[in-house]
C-alpha cells in the first residue's frame, strides 16, 4: 500500500464515538486474549487477581490442587461480582450480597437458607462459568471463551520476533510500577505506540539511545513487532553505559518493544523488560498499568551499575522543550509523558470541525494505517 492511499482507514468518530467504543468491546476487547498479570501473581492457592476483558470481568484463581483456573466474576444468583481486582479468598468464594459460596474450583457450595428459600435448588448446575486461562512469557491470559484454544496459536507467530529475555527469571521492580489514564481514545495510545516516524522527533530527547534509522518492524498476523538496535556511542560499552545490568548478553543488546493485539505492549530491552498493559475506559479514556522486570541481581550490583553509567548519562537525556514550569511534560525528560502529551493533544483536535485527517508516511506510520485495517476486519463490514 501507497502511503496515503485509503486514508483515512477509520473516521473521526471510531475515536470519538460510544457506539464505536461498545462495538469495539463486544467484537475485540472480548474476543482475544487478554493480559491478566504476571506469573507470580497467582501462585498459592486462594490467590486470585481479576481483569476486564471486554464487557467481560474475569478471575483467575488458584485451586487446592495448585491447578490455575478462570471464572467469570459473575455469582450465579443474582449476577454480583465476586472478587476484587487482586487478593486472597482463602478457601473458598462468598458472594457479598447473599453469601452464596463456591469452591475454588467453581462448584456452588452453600446458599444460606436454602430450604425455605430455594426448596428445589440444582446446585450442580450452578457452578460458576469458566474462562480460559493460560500463561506465556512470564504473563498471564484470559479469554472470555472456556474452549478458547491454545495461546500459542494466537501469539505463536509473533514469538520469535520478540526478545530472547527469560521473563521468569527477572524481578519485578515494584516501585517502578506505573499507572496512567491518559485522555484519548485507545486505538491513539496504540497508533502512538507503533508510530516509528514519532521517535526521532517528539524523543529527540530521551530516546536517543537508540538507532531509529536501523527500525525492523512489521505484523504476524494481527501483532506488531518491532526492533531496534543502540546507537553506536551506548553500544561501544553497554555492560559500563546500561543504568541497570543487563537482562541480555551484550552482543545481543537492542530493543524489541511490539504491540500485541489489540493492546498490550511489550518493551524489552537491554536492561529491563516492561509490559504496558492498556484497558479502554471511554471513547476518550484509556488505562495504561505499566509493570517492570530486572536482573535478579544484588542492590550492590545496581549501586555500582549505576556509578559506572553515570557519565554517559548525565546531561544526555533531555526535554524536547526547556521550560520554567515543574510540571510541563514537554519538559520532563521521560518519554511516557511525551508520549501522553502528543496523544491527548491529538485526541482534542478531533473534536475541531477543522480537523481533517493529513499524508501518512510511507514506512513509519504504516503500521499505524494497518491497526486501523485490523480494527476494520474485527468489527465486520456493517460499519
Ligand atoms: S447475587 Fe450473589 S448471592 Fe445473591
Ligand atoms: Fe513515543
Amino acid at each position: 500500500m501507497k502511503s496515503n492511499e485509503g486514508m483515512p482507514i477509520l473516521p473521526v468518530e471510531a475515536y470519538t464515538s460510544q457506539a464505536w467504543f461498545d462495538r469495539e468491546q463486544e467484537r475485540i476487547f472480548s474476543r482475544t486474549w487478554a493480559f491478566a498479570g504476571l506469573v507470580g501473581d497467582v501462585s498459592e492457592p486462594g490467590q486470585y487477581v481479576a481483569v476486564q476483558a471486554g464487557l467481560n470481568n474475569i478471575f483467575i484463581v488458584m485451586g487446592q490442587d495448585g491447578q490455575l483456573r478462570a471464572f467469570h466474576n459473575i455469582c450465579r444468583h443474582r449476577g454480583t461480582q465476586l472478587l476484587r481486582a487482586v487478593g486472597n479468598t482463602k478457601k473458598v468464594i462468598t458472594c457479598p450480597y447473599h453469601d452464596w459460596t463456591y469452591s475454588l474450583e467453581g462448584c456452588l457450595l452453600s446458599v444460606p437458607d436454602r430450604r425455605n428459600q430455594f426448596p428445589d435448588l440444582d446446585m450442580a448446575s450452578l457452578g460458576l462459568k469458566k474462562a480460559s486461562v493460560a500463561s506465556w512469557r512470564g504473563m498471564l491470559w484470559v479469554h472470555p471463551d472456556d474452549n478458547a484454544g491454545p495461546v500459542e496459536a494466537w501469539f505463536g507467530g509473533v514469538e520469535p520476533h520478540l526478545g530472547p529475555h527469560r521473563v521468569d527469571e527477572l524481578v519485578e521492580y515494584e516501585k517502578g510500577r506505573t499507572e496512567y489514564t491518559i485522555a484519548a481514545n485507545w486505538k491513539i495510545v496504540v497508533e502512538n505506540y507503533i508510530d516509528s516516524y514519532h521517535l526521532a522527533h517528539l524523543h529527540s530527547g530521551t530516546l536517543s539511545m537508540y538507532d531509529h534509522k536501523r527500525i525492523k518492524s512489521g505484523f504476524e498476523g494481527p501483532h506488531f513487532h518491532f526492533w531496534e538496535p543502540l546507537s553506536r556511542e551506548y553500544a561501544a560499552d553497554v555492560e559500563r553505559n546500561a543504568p541497570t545490568p543487563l537482562v541480555v548478553p551484550a552482543e545481543q543488546a537492542g530493543a524489541w518493544v511490539p504491540m500485541l493485539f489489540p493492546g498490550i505492549g511489550l518493551a524489552e530491552n537491554e536492561d529491563s523488560w516492561s509490559v504496558f498493559h492498556l484497558t479502554p475506559l471511554a471513547p476518550d479514556r484509556t488505562r495504561v498499568v505499566v509493570r517492570t522486570k530486572l536482573a535478579d541481581v544484588s542492590l550492590l550490583k545496581f549501586a555500582s551499575q549505576s556509578i559506572r553509567s553515570y557519565d554517559f548519562w548525565s546531561g544526555r537525556v533531555r526535554g524536547k522543550y526547556d521550560s520554567d514550569g515543574g510540571d510541563d511534560p514537554m519538559a520532563s525528560g521521560d518519554f511516557m509523558q511525551e508520549d501522553i502529551y502528543a496523544c491527548e493533544q491529538q485526541q482534542r483536535s478531533l473534536r475541531s470541525p477543522y480537523f481533517e485527517h493529513g499524508p501518512s508516511a510511507f514506512k513509519g506510520e504504516a503500521g499505524v494505517r494497518r491497526h486501523q485495517e485490523l480494527v476494520m476486519e474485527w468489527l465486520g463490514e456493517e460499519q
